[in-house]
C-alpha cells in the first residue's frame, strides 16, 4: 500500500525533489498509523475518575471478563484484540452490526477475534435490556468497556434520531442494567463501567488547547450533545445509584481498521484513486 500511494503521490507532483520529499512523509504518516491505539501503560491509567475522586478500577486480570460493546467497531476491534494478546482476562463482545458503513468490514474484524478461546462475540443490541442482562449474568460481566454508539459528526445532522437511540436510549439501557445488578446484589457484583465520550462535546469551544476542566454546554452536533448527555448521565447514576464510571473523551482516533468515514481512510481511498 506504502508502494501505491507514494506513486500516486509522485504522480500528483512535478519535480523530482518533491516527488521524493512527498513520497518520504506519507510513507512516515502510513507507518506512524500502523501504531497499536493500546499501550499497556494506558490501559493500566485508565483507572482513576479525577473529578469524582472513584477509586481506581482494579486490573484486569485472569478472574476477569470485559464486555466490550461496539466490538465489531474500529476502536473496540484493537481493544479486544490487545486484552487477549496481552492479558488472560476474557472478553465478550457485543455489536449489533448495522449498515452506517460496510458490514463487511465488521464480520472480518469480529472474525480476527475468533482467533482467541478467550474471546467471544456476540450479536446483540445495547438498547435490548434482556440480552444485555443475560450477558452480564451468564458471563459474570467485571468490567465494561461501552464502545457501541453511533459516531459521526456530519451523519448526526441527517438522522440524529439514530444518536437519540444508539447513544442516549441504548445508554441507559445499559446503566439500568448496571443499577439493577447493584440492587440486587451487593457491590461486588457491579461491573466497572468505562465509556468512549469525544472531544465533539467542546462543540463550539474557541479556546485551545481543550481542557478537562472546560464548560462543554455549546454543542455543535447532535453527536456532540448525545456524548455530552451520556457523561451528565453517568454523573446522575453515580450521585443518585453510587455507579461510578470513568469518561474517555477521544479525540479523532486513527489507527489500523479504520473507520471508512473518517479522513485517513477517504484520503488513502482518494490517493489510490488517483
Ligand atoms: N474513532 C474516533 O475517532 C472517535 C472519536 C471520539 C469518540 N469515539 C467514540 O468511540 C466509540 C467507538 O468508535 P469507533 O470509531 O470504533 O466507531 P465504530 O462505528 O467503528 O464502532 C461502533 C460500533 O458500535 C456498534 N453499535 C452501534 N450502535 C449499537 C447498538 N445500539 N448496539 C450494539 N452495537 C452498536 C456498531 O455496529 C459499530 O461496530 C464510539 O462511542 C464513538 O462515538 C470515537
Amino acid at each position: 500500500m506504502q508502494h501505491l500511494l507514494s506513486k500516486q503521490l509522485a504522480k500528483l507532483t512535478s519535480t523530482r525533489l518533491y516527488r521524493v520529499v512527498s513520497a518520504l512523509c506519507i510513507t512516515i504518516a502510513i507507518l506512524v498509523m500502523q501504531k497499536p491505539l493500546w499501550n499497556s501503560q494506558i490501559l493500566h491509567q485508565w483507572t482513576f475518575n479525577r473529578q469524582q475522586n472513584v477509586p481506581a478500577i482494579p486490573l484486569v486480570n485472569e478472574n476477569s471478563t470485559v464486555l466490550i460493546t461496539g466490538v465489531a467497531g474500529f476502536i473496540g476491534i484493537s481493544v479486544a484484540k490487545f486484552l487477549a494478546e496481552h492479558t488472560k482476562a476474557k472478553v465478550v463482545g457485543m455489536d449489533n452490526f448495522n449498515d452506517y458503513y460496510d458490514v463487511a468490514l465488521k464480520y472480518k474484524r469480529a472474525d480476527l477475534l475468533s482467533h482467541w478461546n478467550t474471546v467471544q462475540v456476540f450479536d446483540g443490541d445495547v438498547c435490548d435490556a434482556p440480552v444485555l442482562r443475560s450477558i452480564l449474568e451468564d458471563h459474570h460481566v467485571t468490567h465494561v468497556l461501552h464502545l457501541a454508539a453511533q459516531a459521526g459528526v456530519r451523519y448526526s445532522l441527517e438522522q440524529p434520531l439514530s444518536y437519540v437511540r444508539n447513544n442516549i436510549q441504548c445508554f441507559v439501557t445499559l446503566l439500568e442494567e448496571l443499577r439493577r445488578l447493584k440492587g440486587s446484589s451487593n457491590d461486588s457484583v457491579v461491573p466497572r463501567f468505562v465509556y468512549a465520550s469525544s472531544s465533539s462535546v467542546y462543540g463550539g469551544n474557541v479556546e485551545i488547547p481543550f481542557k478537562e476542566t472546560d464548560q462543554v454546554d455549546n454543542p455543535s452536533s447532535v453527536y456532540g450533545f448525545s456524548k455530552r448527555a451520556n457523561e451528565l448521565l453517568a454523573l446522575v447514576y453515580f450521585k443518585v445509584f453510587g455507579i461510578p464510571s470513568v469518561e474517555l473523551r477521544f479525540f479523532t482516533v486513527y489507527g489500523p481498521w479504520g473507520r471508512p468515514d473518517m479522513a485517513p481512510y477517504k484520503f488513502t481511498a482518494s490517493i489510490s484513486k488517483g
